[in-house]
């Protein structure tokens, strides 16, 4: 039996996302469809041959009408919370797009308010899902080249922001660099313990948070990440994923393109290869959506749980402070 779903949010992304994956889902269906934007959810219903009587513009009557398991939020970032909060509170399991929330102390409340209703929050760090992060994260496991020294990450791109985006704070951090940082987290496997970071802005830019940022975490096994990432980039864009070098004793493990397209490469100084992979069956929000089905149905915390997303959300947050009172912020006490 598939679960029932209420997407909220049918702008750009809801939309991509809803037709290429959650009409895709062997686990979902369509419970209910909210915009506050009408056109916007009768156009995608109409599109998509979905009923009419599945349209709403407000969230909460949605809540109360529709009968469903789950919620997905897709609409922009700033309302994010109190839409999870209405959902938590009409009894129906979360997931959520990135970024989770904007502050540590709405996660906090989503978090207890899930525990205390057994419901699950589950956040979209869809990234996690990517062919070329699983086959990083392999190769670094099993690539043998002793101790990693240090990493490096990169991502430029040139965004047309959102008006939302336009006037939101920490644009670049919360937006796209939680992609990077919650990257960091699982291909490590371990936690942010400090940060030092400097974001910044270009005069005239059009956006009130800071587009670009430097920041140096350290993780909780101890390997510093130099990371630089900018949505206000000229010039040649990274992939999504951002260019990475992971450096070890005994040579280097790249996420990039090395001569032969992007992807995997294992370096020394004389010699790369490049690391074949096959597509995931179940890539990219195909996975996040599976996962987050099952986590429902064997009635257990899901990966990339709201309490796992606050430690990148803090991480991303500190880089923030760090900027602002120019010095290192520990987020893990030392020892
Ligand atoms: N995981 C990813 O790779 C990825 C990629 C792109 C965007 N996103 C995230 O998806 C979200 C949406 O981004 P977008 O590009 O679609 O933005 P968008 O501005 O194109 O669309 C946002 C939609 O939310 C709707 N909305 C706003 N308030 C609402 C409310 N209270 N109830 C119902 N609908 C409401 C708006 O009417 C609009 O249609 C953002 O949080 C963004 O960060 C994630």
């Amino acid at each position: 039996m598939r679960l029932k779903l209420i997407q909220v949010g049918l702008g750009n992304h809801g939309q991509g996302v809803g037709e290429h994956f959650v009409l895709a889902s062997r686990d979902f269906a369509y419970a209910g469809l909210v915009d506050i934007n009408r056109s916007a959810v009768t156009e995608y219903a109409r599109k998509n041959k979905l009923p009419e009587s599945l349209c709403y513009t407000d969230h909460e009557q949605a809540f109360r009408e529709a009968d469903a398991d789950a919620v997905f939020i897709s609409a922009f970032s700033p309302v994010h919370y109190e839409i999870a909060k209405s959902a938590l509170e009409h009894k129906l399991h979360v997931l959520i797009e990135k970024p989770f929330v904007l502050s540590l102390e709405e996660a906090e409340e989503l978090n207890s308010l899930a525990a205390r209703n057994r419901l699950n929050v589950m956040v979209n760090q869809n990234y996690r899902y990517f062919a070329t992060v699983i086959a990083l994260k392999q190769t670094l496991q099993s690539a043998n080249l002793g101790r990693l020294s240090f990493v490096q990450s990169e991502f430029f791109y040139g965004h047309e922001g959102k008006p939302y985006q336009k006037t939101m704070d920490n644009y670049v951090l919360l937006e796209m660099s939680v992609h990077h940082v919650d990257m960091i987290r699982f291909l490590l496997d371990s936690d942010i313990a400090q940060v030092t970071g400097k974001t910044w802005n270009t005069p005239g830019s059009g956006y009130a948070g800071d587009p670009h940022v430097h920041a140096v975490y350290q993780t909780e096994s101890g390997v510093n990440v130099f990371y630089l990432g900018s949505l206000l980039a000229k010039g040649a864009a990274t992939p999504w994923e951002g260019a990475w070098i992971f450096q070890f004793e005994g040579g280097a493990v790249h996420l990039d393109d090395l001569g032969d397209g992007y992807g995997v490469y294992i370096a020394d100084g004389r010699t790369k290869s490049r690391i074949g992979f096959q597509a995931q069956e179940l890539g990219g929000i195909h996975g996040v959506l599976a996962e987050f089905a099952a986590s429902i149905r064997e009635q257990r915390e899901p990966k990339i749980s709201g309490a796992d997303n606050m430690r990148t959300l803090a991480a991303l947050l500190a880089t923030a402070e760090s900027s602002k009172q120019g010095k290192a912020i520990r987020l893990i006490p030392e020892g």
